[in-house]
């Protein structure tokens, strides 16, 4: 697995996770502290829209996976700092092979990453010889290196049309953005069952109530949400894409099916309009936040910068394979 000499990099320095318990700057000093060391040590920070509005709001690059996959390949500076998780900072690796690419915690893992174990998909790949393998890119190294062409929420429509129409496609992981796919695009396409915990927490009953309290709001979901969330929103995209929508729109408020850090920027773009993030089943816990996303924090990006761990490293011939599928999705613009 691609987090393996990672953790054997950060081991041989100090213990694993060692770094986080090293000291850190007082509270009101870290993000000066943090700007300093950026330009110091030539280091361009990217963060993910589900990030912690304070990271968000030191990011040079904040954006949607695949704003940020682009900005890390054009990225010249000598560190990329990815304030994200391990499925970005290990794409950013792949396509920028030459930077060093450091993620504040190293167990900021993602659900549905995991949910395509490389083992396991290999034997499913080999049940169906003939078909074009596309993945998502929220899949580890391994998964992209047994791909043929990668895709993001943002893209994912056009990656699949892009593929001739009698083309047998194997769709991974998300069981969820494939069914989507499967409806937008009228493609027939074999999928594998994995989905992501955040977006699968949403609630369908309590979001009609909640709707019906709001009768003016209008409904917005991520396409990693359950089909029947998909069905009754006014409007399914990226997050990239959710943002635009609430911009361009003419509704004053909106219920929002994705992970809750999007709500910072979303009030940011649109000042006078109401976001309401849409109810999870389990009222006892923050579901709708991705707690992968939530590891990052302003101490562990100043450690991380600091100490320049944990640092992504990987097998140069994984790169290699892993590379061409997310250039392939690159060139299509
Ligand atoms: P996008 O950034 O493509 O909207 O995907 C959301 C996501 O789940 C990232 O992990
Ligand atoms: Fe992974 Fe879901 Fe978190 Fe995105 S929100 S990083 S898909 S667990």
């Amino acid at each position: 697995m691609g987090i393996q000499p990672d953790l054997e990099t950060a081991t041989s320095k100090l213990s694993i996770r060692g770094y986080l318990n090293l000291p850190v700057p007082p509270k009101e000093e870290l993000v000066s502290e943090i700007k300093r060391l950026k330009k110091e040590k030539n280091a361009v920070l990217l963060a993910h829209y589900y990030q912690n509005k304070e990271i968000q709001e030191l990011a040079d690059y904040l954006g949607d996976s695949l704003y940020l996959a682009k900005a890390a390949a054009k990225a010249e500076a000598d560190m990329i700092v990815f304030a994200g998780v391990h499925f970005m900072a290990e794409t950013a690796k792949i396509i920028n092979p030459t930077k060093k690419v450091v993620l504040p915690d190293l167990k900021a893992g993602c659900s549905l990453a995991d949910s395509c174990p490389p083992t396991d998909f290999k034997k499913f790949k080999e049940l169906h010889p003939d078909a074009i393998v596309v993945t998502y890119i929220n899949c580890s190294a391994d998964i992209k290196a047994l791909s043929d062409i990668v895709c993001t929420s943002s893209n994912a429509i056009k990656v699949i049309e892009s593929i001739p129409k009698d083309q047998k496609i194997i769709f991974a992981p998300d069981k969820n953005l494939g069914r989507y796919l499967i409806k937008e695009t009228g493609r027939d396409l074999i999928l594998w069952d994995g989905a992501c915990i955040v977006h699968e927490a949403f609630s369908f009953e309590k979001i009609i109530t909640l709707f019906k309290e709001h009768p003016k709001a209008k409904f917005i979901a991520h396409p990693e949400s359950e089909s029947q969330v998909l069905d009754v929103a006014h409007y399914v995209g990226s997050t990239s894409g959710l943002l635009n929508f609430v911009q361009e729109d003419d509704a004053n408020e909106y219920i929002v099916a994705t992970e809750a850090g999007i709500l910072h920027e979303m009030q940011k773009r649109a000042p006078n309009k109401t976001f309401i993030p849409a109810p999870v089943e389990d009222d006892t816990c923050a579901c709708s936040e991705c707690a992968f996303m939530k590891l990052n924090t302003l101490e562990k990006l100043y450690l991380c910068l600091e100490h320049e761990l944990p640092e992504i490293l990987l097998d140069e011939e994984l790169m290699i394979k892993a590379r061409l599928p997310i250039e392939r999705m690159l060139e299509l613009g």
